[in-house]
């Protein structure tokens, strides 16, 4: 069983998903221990307080020193012996002092399929430039922004009357799938990394 923090920001609906499907048992050996937000207001928290999940908030408006907001972060996570960090719509860049403390134990979910429209607004980035193909992607977390190896990547067709919304909307069902698989597969001791090729050793 691994010991799971969520990170959030915000709607919180990829939580919501890995909550649902833990509960179902489609995620399995997966225990979600804490959720954190840097916003005091994330939709997500509700979620968590219902389901009786622990959740910490520390906010980081006005918090500029980000390397100290990180150490504060990992001093509220230590009574938790968490495995894992999952980051789900969590839209604030991490430090070097946070990698390091769960290196190759911190994964995220982004809207698009890297190393295409990393950043903000990806799902826009990508109608903007008129590609045909776009996605999600899970992946573990380095220091870059958006950079690091690539667990499992879900495909969504982009078409000719999508707006930001309605494309958003079709990869986000697909970013519920694709956490729970990516998550499941690393619970199940199946994700080696090596530089940047994740393999997905047979069961
Ligand atoms: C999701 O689309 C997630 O991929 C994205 O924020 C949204 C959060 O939604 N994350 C990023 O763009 C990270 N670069 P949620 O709060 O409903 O899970």
């Amino acid at each position: 069983m691994i010991n799971t923090a969520v990170f959030i920001s915000g709607r919180g609906s990829n939580f919501l998903a890995l909550l649902k499907n833990i509960e179902k048992g489609v995620l399995k050996n997966c225990h979600i221990a804490v959720v954190f937000s840097n916003n005091p207001n994330a939709k997500g928290l509700e979620y968590a307080e219902k389901a009786g999940i622990k959740t910490i908030v520390i906010p980081s408006k006005n918090r500029s020193d980000r390397i100290e907001y990180d150490r504060e972060i990992i001093n509220a996570l230590a009574e938790y012996n968490i495995d894992l960090i999952c980051l789900a719509g969590y839209m604030r860049i991490i430090t070097e002092e946070l990698v390091e403390a769960y290196k190759n134990r911190i994964i995220n979910i982004h809207p698009a399929l890297l190393p295409a429209f990393p950043g903000l607004h990806a799902q826009k980035q990508a109608l903007d430039y008129g590609v045909k193909v776009t996605g999600c992607t899970v992946h573990f977390v380095d220091g870059g922004m958006d950079t690091g190896p690539v667990i499992l990547q879900k495909t969504v067709p982009v078409y000719d009357n999508d707006t930001e919304d309605t494309l958003s909307a079709r990869i986000l069902e697909q970013e519920h799938i694709a956490y729970s698989e990516a998550l499941s597969l690393y619970a199940a001791g199946r994700l080696k990394v090596s530089g940047r090729k994740v393999e997905v050793l047979d069961k």
